[in-house]
């Protein structure tokens, strides 16, 4: 599904070098989850980035079905992004001036999905978005963004799903038990999951766990 083959990252900053990512390697199967932890600024957000086709790597490969996406053009690059990846950002990202509904299909619609369909009425009772489904999302709560985030990220069944800090700045209970459920759906998608996040409860309910440190991946001890 994904493979990464010795990543490496550095930013140039003035006069200092920041080495961020060393070499890394890591391989994701069909279905699988892992979770990325990993102190404030070692480098989890700019490996989703790279994983993810958003950010290319100073050298090293990503491989996604059968293809290195540090070579792949735009297009092709943006196709596989619309049609087999989904998103949840930690800010939610949410498209403004479009209704929960409009946002949770939107990309479904650019892959030509019907709206209807028993996975989108899934998600829609199961994040609890159907009363909602017709206000604009300006005027949600944090909570009600982060399920609409969800749901708009596993709604076209993308192959693998990047999450990154999706618990945004929510750190009630309610928030834990929406990522219980985040986990789940994206199970029930047949989806893989790259997750980076710092709570180690999240990180516990998926397959496997590594942490990022010093430009390098290695077991969660
Ligand atoms: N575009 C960039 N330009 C310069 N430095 C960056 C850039 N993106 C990230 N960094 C630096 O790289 C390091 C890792 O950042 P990041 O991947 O966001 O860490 P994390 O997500 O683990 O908090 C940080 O020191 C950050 O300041
Ligand atoms: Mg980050």
């Amino acid at each position: 599904m994904l493979q990464l083959i010795n990543i490496h990252k550095s930013f140039h900053d003035g006069e200092s070098d920041l080495q961020v990512l060393a070499g890394i390697d890591l391989d994701l199967k069909p279905g699988e989850s892992l979770a990325l932890l990993g102190s404030s600024g070692s480098g989890k957000s700019t490996l989703l980035q790279i994983a993810a086709g958003l950010e290319l790597p100073d050298a090293g490969e990503v491989r996604m079905k059968g293809e290195n996406l540090v070579t792949m053009d735009e297009p092709d690059l943006a196709r596989l992004r619309r049609k087999d990846l989904g998103f949840v950002f930690q800010s939610f990202n949410l498209l403004s001036g479009l209704n929960v509904r409009d946002n949770v299909l939107f990309q479904r619609r650019l892959n030509r999905m019907p709206d209807r369909d028993g996975w989108v009425a899934e998600l829609l009772a199961g994040l609890q978005l159907e009363a909602i489904q017709h206000r604009p999302v300006e005027v949600l709560s944090g909570g009600q963004q982060q399920r609409v985030a969800i749901a708009r990220a596993l709604a076209h069944r993308p192959q693998l799903v990047f999450a990154d800090e999706p618990t945004g700045n929510l750190h009630d209970s309610l928030s834990r038990q929406v990522m219980a459920l985040f986990i789940r759906l994206v199970e029930e998608a047949g989806s893989a999951l790259f997750l980076v996040t710092h709570n180690r409860d999240m990180a516990a309910m998926t397959d496997r766990q590594f942490r990022l440190s010093q430009g390098c991946l290695g077991p969660d001890v």
